[in-house]
């Protein structure tokens, strides 16, 4: 055996992220491998991977090309600091970004994850402001029902309450724009016909507090997280139009629906609303090594670079392994991956009959409501015991029958990798109805 395994045979001491660990240590589920659309587990089981690790692996698992460009730049450079210099796989990827982003949106910045990413836009969008004399427009503005990651920016507008409650306040001055899941939207497939006017409740906080205290609004283009609700026809563009009237900054948090999940590059590009920044992170690097990004306009950049003297230092924020060599690399060889196998076109040819997979389990009693759009959606069921109480069951019933999925509470989330093939459709729409079948 192997030290590794030896010491695997102890989980007492590893605190697991967001699991319920004194119940994971008594049920423990390992994974000892994964190439394709399969995890192996310990005990040698194939379990179909639904929803892409944690909506990262786009390309699927064990990719030999990402492997061999991480061990190829490992034995170039392996740290380089980022502060005051550089090398050059960042600047590419930098470069490689801006031509994938929507308008004129062409400057990145690197952090390590998604929650780094939508912190450090919260910040740029602060320091946005005061470059150009406007430091009183300090208010961010978030929605309810919105997953910003776990730093304290990210909490702050993001409207999960158990991300919250135990963390104290917060940042002042955030304003929670109302969430869009209608009743109405039940088992709608797509973007639902009706709530555009729901982005009025931007106008609101405006009349409300002036625009001249509002720095940005933030929202993911599809609330992923939460469990997957889509934006209705015309939301987003009527955020855009407030935005450009009173001067906020609109982000984007594409941590989830960025690099194909949507069938096109970015969810910015699905819903034709061109935000100025993008946060990004998961399948940046096909979920290999964790990196983030912020990709702003040209105006925030040069807003900010230039409010300075030339030496001197314009944002101080970054992190030490910002765009790291092997990060890089990494991110290199994930986007050669989607440009090659044409990853975003074939997750838009594939969404019709996910979709339709999907929502074939409306009958399905247990089954309360069903959202999707592109390669997501989202599976509510209903409660029993305590809220999330099910879910745990559900993922850990689903575990057992061979599939991996994600559940927020007592909703499903199912995200496959883009290279899903018909039948991998089908084995996953089977073990999710022979497991929901059952309760
Ligand atoms: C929209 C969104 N933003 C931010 C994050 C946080 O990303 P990370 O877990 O890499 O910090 C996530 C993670 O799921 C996310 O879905």
């Amino acid at each position: 055996m192997n030290t590794v395994v030896q010491l695997a045979n102890s989980l007492e001491e590893h605190w697991m992220p967001f699991t319920a660990n004194r119940h994971f240590k008594a049920n423990p589920r390992i994974i000892s491998g994964a190439q394709g659309m399969y995890y192996t587990t310990d005990r040698g089981e194939q379990i179909l991977d639904a929803s892409s690790g944690l909506f990262c692996v786009a390309a699927g698992h064990g990719r030999r090309e990402i492997a061999e460009a991480v061990n190829k730049a490992l034995l170039e450079i392996d740290y380089v600091p980022p502060f005051q210099f550089g090398h050059p796989a960042s600047f590419a990827l930098a470069r490689r970004l801006s031509a994938l982003a929507p308008g004129d949106i062409n400057h990145v910045f690197f952090v390590n994850s998604g929650s780094e990413s939508v912190d450090s836009a919260l910040k740029i969008a602060l320091a946005y402001h005061r470059a150009r004399g406007e430091g009183q427009r300090m208010r961010l503005v978030g929605r309810e029902k919105s997953y910003h990651g776990v730093n304290f920016g990210g909490i702050s507008v993001a409207g999960m309450v158990n991300n919250k409650k135990a963390f104290g306040l917060g940042l002042p001055g955030v304003c929670h724009l109302r969430h869009t899941m209608l009743p109405e939207h039940k088992f709608v497939e797509g973007q639902p016909e009706t709530g555009a006017e729901l982005a009025e409740d931007l106008q609101r906080l405006v009349d409300l507090h002036g625009a001249e205290s509002i720095a940005a609004c933030i929202v993911e283009p599809i609330a992923g997280s939460i469990g997957c609700l889509v934006p209705p026809k015309g939301y987003l563009q009527r955020l855009r139009e407030i935005c450009d009237q009173n001067h906020i900054l609109l982000i984007f948090d594409e941590v989830i629906c960025g690099f194909g999940r949507t069938g096109k590059a970015f969810g910015a590009d699905s819903f034709g609303v061109v935000p100025d920044m993008i946060t990004m992170a998961k399948a940046l690097t096909n979920g290999v090594v964790p990196m983030g990004a912020v990709a702003c306009s040209e105006k925030i950049y040069d807003t900010i670079t230039q409010a300075v003297p030339e030496s001197a230092v314009e944002l101080f924020h970054g992190y030490t392994y910002s765009g790291c060599p092997v990060a890089s690399a990494a991110s290199h060889a994930a986007l050669t991956i989607y440009e090659e196998e044409g990853l975003f076109d074939r997750a838009a040819e594939m969404s019709p009959r996910f979709l339709e997979a999907v929502f074939s389990l409306e009958d399905l009693p247990v089954v309360t409501d069903i959202r999707g759009y592109g390669m997501l959606a989202g599976i509510d069921l209903a409660p029993k015991g305590a809220p999330g109480e099910r879910g745990l069951a559900v993922m850990q019933e689903l575990y057992a029958a061979g599939l991996m999925a994600k559940l927020t509470g007592d909703c499903a989330l199912i995200a496959p990798p883009l290279v899903c093939e018909d039948r991998h459709i089908s084995e996953m729409a089977e073990k999710l109805r022979s497991v929901l079948e059952a309760q």
